[in-house]
């Protein structure tokens, strides 16, 4: 292989520049900016940096990864593709569902890897989760509520919906095998016209789950927390207090009346290996073995399907929006 290039290094693009220095791969960054330049400068000394996203397209490297921000990832991941490069871009893929259908297709023609960097699906503990979800050990999956929420970045190029909620809406529909049939979102701006800050979106699936994703960028402290809950147990994960913990709890019915069998939680352990190390290694070896990687291209385009729906109901103020209903088989890979 002859390496890799990273396209943006900026806040979150540094973290791809270190991983992949450290895995060995780097050849090239690029950024626009004197200040990403020097950041890179100082996390990979010997690594050649531009400042044209062009000098990427005509290097050697095999593999790009884009982490400018969204409303740039179309043009330079179509490119780079173009260029004949295989190509990680960060969440969102893109801005619309359409130019991510694009992407893919591009992909296929030439024969490239297509991946997104919805990272949370390479986090050990949500992949402790979805095992307990798999073997059953929650009964059937019945709700599911998914928090992210800080006073966060606040972003122009697109709202919070597309800027933090990628990453559930991913780890949902990994979850739950399968789309909503209905989505609907409601939400407010308060610091810019039209961008929302907070949105709230329900996601109904045909077996009865329900799932609510609520994301803010305008709260006061920080909270990440999915929560499942099945017919005989629920489990929580927190991002934040790094824990997952399995409660065996859940409501009987007795006599007609609902009583709730209580339990004050058992912690379950995960792996404590950086959520975007695996994610950056799951990119290079896709590289290395032409093996779709976990958060292919088809995965992203099912999350952007999500998000563009939402979009639509949050401009009508909740209008539930209807989507076919859709099973898919999900890309097995080993992490
Ligand atoms: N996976 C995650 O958890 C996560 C977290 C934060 C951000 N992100 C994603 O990472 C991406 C970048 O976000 P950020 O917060 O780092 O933004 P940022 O604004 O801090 O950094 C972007 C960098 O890209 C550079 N850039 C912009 N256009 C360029 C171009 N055409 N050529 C070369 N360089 C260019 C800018 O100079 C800047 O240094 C976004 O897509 C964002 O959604 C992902």
């Amino acid at each position: 292989m002859n390496g890799l290039a990273v396209v943006g290094c900026g806040h979150w693009g540094k973290n791809l520049v270190r991983n992949f220095h450290e895995l060995g791969g780097l050849r090239l960054v690029c950024d626009s900016t004197a200040s990403g330049q020097q950041t890179a400068r100082r996390l990979a000394p010997e690594v050649r940096v531009v400042d044209d996203a062009a000098q990427v397209w005509d290097s050697n490297v095999d593999a790009v990864v884009i982490a400018t921000p969204a409303e740039a990832h179309f043009e330079l991941a179509k490119a780079a593709l173009q260029a004949g490069k295989d190509v990680l871009a960060e969440k969102p893929l893109t801005l619309t569902y359409e130019h991510g259908a694009e992407l893919v297709q591009l992909a296929n023609e030439r024969r490239r890897i297509l991946m997104v960097g919805h990272v949370l699906e390479y986090h050990p503990g949500v992949s402790r989760l979805l095992e307990l979800v798999n073997s059953g050990e929650l009964g059937s999956v019945r709700y599911i509520c998914s928090n992210r929420l800080s006073l966060g970045k606040v972003r122009r190029e697109k709202n919070v919906l597309w800027s933090f909620a990628p990453h559930d809406v991913a780890v949902i529909l990994r979850m739950m095998r399968g789309m909503p049939f209905q989505v609907a979102a409601c939400g407010g701006a308060y610091v810019q016209p039209n961008i929302a800050d907070v949105t709230v979106t329900h996601l109904l699936f045909d077996n009865g789950v329900r799932a609510h994703i609520y994301v803010s960028w305008l709260h006061p402290f920080k909270e990440q927390k999915l929560v499942v809950v099945g017919s005989k147990k629920m489990a929580t994960f927190d991002d934040v207090a790094k824990e997952l913990v399995l409660y065996d709890q859940h409501v009987d019915v007795r006599d007609g009346e609902p009583v709730p069998v209580k339990d004050k939680g058992t912690n379950v352990p995960f792996g404590d290996d950086e959520p975007l190390r695996l994610e950056c290694e799951a990119f290079l070896r896709a590289v290395r073995t032409r093996e779709a990687p976990l958060t292919d291209g088809q995965s992203a385009l099912r999350v952007l399907k999500v998000l563009q729906v939402a979009q639509r109901s949050l401009i009508t103020n909740g209008a539930p929006v209807p989507l076919p209903i859709e099973a898919f088989s999900l890309t097995q890979v080993a992490l």
